[in-house]
């Protein structure tokens, strides 16, 4: 496992090697790379394509066998805006290795919701300009065993597999299971899309990212980002997990 920082970890138990390494500084990642057979990228946070980039290029120096990239739906989608274009951009950088390939295209975390922990415990509240605009949230469990799978079993090269949860819910309806799973009583509150800007922007977050989180928002509001797909099911033998299933297991960060 690749991590900038080791001391940051929990306990992985015996069996994960942690190596310290940085996918923004390729020349960390020679040794990270280094005899391993199959890897499961993530990029997240800055320049996604040239984070895979460099993932891509340390992984062909190292002869890596098959690469599993954690993409997006976004990449599926024809229409254009940033989110999808940078995915877009991460994945032609794998495919360009000439490497085995498999894209994972979740929709939206269930974990997103975590990032209304802030504003739960402190005023019982969610802001967010999504209306009832609805997602199928993926417990992130599902996400790690298509990952599995797909990097431990054959005929998954050269496949996109587009992964969301079972039910489609609004963030209303997200925030009415989270009040029922803490018993508190919670608000969803439908803010304008200023009120959210201002409140990344007094957050601190880079104008490329907000921007490209309001495109998603508007999307979710208008009800064009309703995806529900069976591949995790097809995948796995077993259904996905649904938001009341990941709240079970994780809904005690909100109290
Ligand atoms: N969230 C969603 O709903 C969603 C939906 C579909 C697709 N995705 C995609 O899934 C990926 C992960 O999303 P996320 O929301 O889980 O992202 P995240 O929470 O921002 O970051 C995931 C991990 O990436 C690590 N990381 C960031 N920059 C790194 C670097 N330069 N080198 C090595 N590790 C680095 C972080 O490590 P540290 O602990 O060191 O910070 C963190 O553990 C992204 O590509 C995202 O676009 C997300």
């Amino acid at each position: 496992m690749l991590v900038r920082d080791p001391a940051r970890l929990g306990d992985r138990g015996s069996q994960v090697e942690v190596v310290k390494g940085d996918l923004a500084k390729p020349e960390t990642l020679d040794a990270a790379f280094a005899g391993v057979d199959r890897a499961f990228v993530v990029c997240a946070s800055g320049d996604l394509s040239e984070l895979a980039g460099n993932a891509a290029g340390a992984a062909k120096r190292a002869d890596v066998g098959h690469i599993v990239l954690l993409s997006s739906a976004t990449a599926s989608d024809t229409r254009d805006y940033a989110i999808a274009r940078w995915h877009r951009a991460a994945e032609a950088e794998i495919k360009a290795s000439g490497l085995a390939w498999t894209m994972l295209r979740p929709g939206a975390f269930a974990s997103n919701s975590l990032q209304w922990v802030g504003s739960i415990k402190a005023q019982g509240a969610v802001y967010q300009p999504t209306g009832d605009g609805k997602r199928a949230p993926i417990d992130q469990r599902d996400i790690a065993a298509v990952a599995v799978k797909a990097l431990t079993s054959p005929g998954h090269e050269g496949k996109s597999y587009v992964l969301t949860g079972p039910e489609a819910l609004s963030a209303a309806e997200q925030v009415a299971k989270i009040s029922a799973a803490i018993g508190r009583p919670l608000r969803f509150v439908d803010v304008p899309e200023s009120a959210a800007r201002e409140g990344m922007e007094k957050a601190g977050l880079p104008e490329v990212f907000i921007q490209a989180v309001l495109e998603i928002h508007a999307l979710v509001k208008a009800g064009q980002d309703e995806l529900i797909t069976s591949t995790v099911e097809q995948l796995l033998g077993r259904k996905a997990r649904t938001y009341d299933e990941w709240l079970a297991r994780y809904g005690r960060a909100f109290l």
